[in-house]
Formats: C-alpha cells, sequence, structure tokens
C-alpha cells in the first residue's frame, strides 16, 4: 500500500504550520475553556475578515461545529431544510437530529447544492401544527458532492429563507476549498450573502481536530451553553484556536485548499487522457469536479481490485459509485502514482 491515499482529507496529515501554532502554543498555564488569549486572538482575527463583531468557538468536530450550529439557530419546535446528500443526513449517525431534536426535512438534489425553484417548489406546510416546521436552512460549502455554491447562489436562497424568517445556516467543513474555487474571502460567501452562522473547517485541511462555530447574526443567543451541553467545549481550547488562526494568518488555509483543488483537477485531466486513450474502458464522472472531491462510477470488479493497491470508499455502492479526495499534502506524483495503479488495475480484470 502506497504512504498516501485518496480516499479522504481526513486521511492527510498536519500542516508543519499548524503543528507549529501547537507548539507554540504549548508553553505555560493559560486559563481553560476558551478565556484564553488564543481563543481571543481568533475571535479578534474572524471579526476583522467579517468586518463585523463575530462570536467564534472553538470545537473539535465538523459533526459537532453543525450539531451545535443548528442548535444555536434554530427555536425548540424547529427543523432543518437541507440537501438530500447533506452531511446531517447520511454521515452523521443521526447526531443533528438526537442532539439537536430538531428533524431534518431534507431537499432531493442531483448536484449536492439546493435553489430557491426547488424550495418553492415544496409545500412547507407553514403554521400548521402537525408538520415540523422549516425554520433553519442548512447548506455545505463545498456541498458533499465536492460542487461549490456560488456568493450569489448563496445570496439568493438566504433572501428566500430570510423572508421567511428563517436562519441560514453553513456548514464550512471544506470552507477553505471553497473559497480557493472562487478565488474569494470568507467574507463574500457568508455575511456578504445573508449566512448567520457557519463554521470553519480546519481538520481537513491541514489541522488536527480543529473547526470554529461563528455566529454572525447577534440574535442567535446562548451559543456558549449550546457549546457546553453539546460537549463541544474543549477545555484546552488554546490549541484549537492557535490551529485554525494558523490557517487563517496570510491566507494559508487557502493556498492549502486551492493545492487539493488543483491536485483533484489534474487526477480528472489524468483519468480523462487514460479514458480517451482506449487503454482502458471509458469513465465516467458523476459528479462535476469544482473542488477536491472526484466522483465516478466503476464497476465492482473493478473497483474491488483496485482496492487491493489503495484505500478509498464506496459513495453509493448500488450505482457503483465512489469517491477520491485529494488533500493539501498531496503531490503530483501521488496523482501519477494513483492513475497508474489505476489503470494496473483495469488490466487485470
Ligand atoms: C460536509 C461535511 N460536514 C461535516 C463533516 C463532519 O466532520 P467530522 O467527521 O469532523 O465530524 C464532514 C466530514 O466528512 C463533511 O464532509
Amino acid at each position: 500500500m502506497p504512504e498516501t491515499h485518496l480516499a479522504s482529507d481526513n486521511y492527510a496529515t498536519i500542516h508543519p504550520a499548524v503543528l507549529q501554532a501547537i507548539i507554540d502554543a504549548n508553553r505555560s498555564h493559560v486559563p481553560s475553556y476558551g478565556d484564553d488569549a488564543y481563543t481571543s486572538a481568533l475571535n479578534a482575527t474572524v471579526s476583522e475578515m467579517l468586518e463585523m463583531k463575530a462570536q467564534v468557538f472553538p470545537v473539535l468536530t465538523g459533526t459537532g461545529a453543525n450539531v451545535v450550529s443548528v442548535t444555536a439557530a434554530s427555536p425548540r419546535w424547529g427543523a432543518i431544510v437541507t440537501s438530500g446528500h447533506g452531511h446531517m443526513i447520511g454521515d452523521e449517525g443521526g447526531a443533528s437530529v438526537r442532539l439537536s431534536g430538531l428533524p431534518l426535512l431534507p431537499v432531493a438534489s442531483a448536484d449536492g447544492k439546493l435553489t430557491v425553484d426547488a424550495l418553492e417548489a415544496i409545500d412547507w406546510h407553514d403554521g400548521f401544527v402537525h408538520t415540523p416546521q422549516a425554520t433553519t436552512l442548512s447548506i455545505a460549502n463545498t456541498t458533499e458532492l465536492g460542487t461549490v455554491y456560488t456568493q450569489e447562489e448563496i445570496r439568493a436562497l438566504a433572501e428566500w429563507a430570510h423572508s421567511r424568517g428563517m436562519m441560514v445556516h453553513l456548514d464550512g467543513a471544506r470552507i477553505f476549498n471553497a473559497l480557493a474555487a472562487l478565488d474569494c474571502d470568507l467574507k463574500a460567501v457568508t455575511v456578504d450573502a445573508g449566512v448567520d452562522i457557519f463554521s470553519i473547517g480546519a481538520t481537513k485541511n491541514g489541522a488536527l481536530a480543529a473547526e470554529a462555530v461563528v455566529v454572525a447574526n447577534p440574535h442567535i443567543l446562548g451559543t456558549e451553553y449550546i457549546q457546553k451541553y453539546l460537549m463541544q467545549l474543549p477545555s484546552k481550547a488554546r490549541f484549537v484556536s492557535a490551529q485554525i488562526s494558523a490557517l487563517l494568518a496570510d491566507d494559508l488555509g487557502i493556498g492549502l485548499g486551492r493545492h487539493a483543488n488543483e491536485m483533484a483537477a489534474l487526477l480528472v485531466d489524468r483519468l480523462t487522457e487514460l479514458s480517451n486513450s482506449s487503454r482502458i474502458d471509458p469513465l465516467e464522472l458523476t459528479q462535476k469536479r469544482e473542488s477536491n472531491q472526484v466522483f465516478l462510477r466503476l464497476p465492482a470488479h473493478l473497483a474491488d481490485a483496485f482496492r487491493a493497491t489503495t484505500r478509498f470508499y464506496d459513495w453509493d455502492a448500488l450505482a457503483n459509485e465512489v469517491r477520491w479526495v485529494t488533500s493539501w499534502d498531496t503531490s503530483m506524483s501521488d496523482v501519477d502514482g494513483f492513475v497508474d495503479a489505476f489503470e494496473k488495475a483495469s488490466h487485470q480484470v
């Protein structure tokens, strides 16, 4: 097995600057639970980037960030509208529903993105006491299918949601990949687009268990209490905050996200060359590649043969769909080696 895989960006290593930030923060005793200079500095940095007084809460996992965010953004009687491919639906072991107590209202979407047209085509039964009330719109950027919402698309969704009195949550587990793909800053696709609460995901982009929930809407109250009772208040928060600050400094995180995206683009190019060369059966991408995730159809016997040499996940086993993901530390030679190994496996079946 090679040392690198395209299974997940969670397989990747920690970026040296992030590791250094942990080392730099590893001196003297400081107050715990976020009452420290590193977390204050992160708050100041994010507030400056957003040009507003934001509240920033360092948390440990992307699932935790989502649970805290939707709980904070929703009334007890609310429900969360999200893509049918949403992470909260299929990938959190039900955490967002179990822990927030909020039902999820999935909306079908072939590319993981919601549109105002799709939302308007649904009768939400507003005010009907028997139906879960749609109070919170949750989107992810990048989406779970690697596609990317533009600022205009988010703004249109936010306008729709706000006109109905709903809050907008953005799951930013891969926000750096989205910012790189859009070539824009954090403010453009969050507060400028009407997002009320969002996460800055660092773990998949060079950090070690570090995400931040950012509350941009001052009407969202009590997030600090919610963070605690949902077990996402790290006692040694300084080490989480320091990691995120390291990625925000000098746009390091966007640079790493850009590299991961470029490696995915290279992967698609190499696969397309191979597919066009007739040396293998034609390949079918199932999603447009817009960030660091590549989805494609692979016959099960070929996927099994290739798995003897590398690791990757089925996305939809019944549809023979697999997912390959590049990371901040994926090199060009990793991509070449991966494609060569894929060609060899194709010739074996
Ligand atoms: C879009 C999205 N949101 C949230 C998460 C959750 O992250 P974690 O595994 O750290 O809980 C992931 C991780 O795969 C994700 O892809």
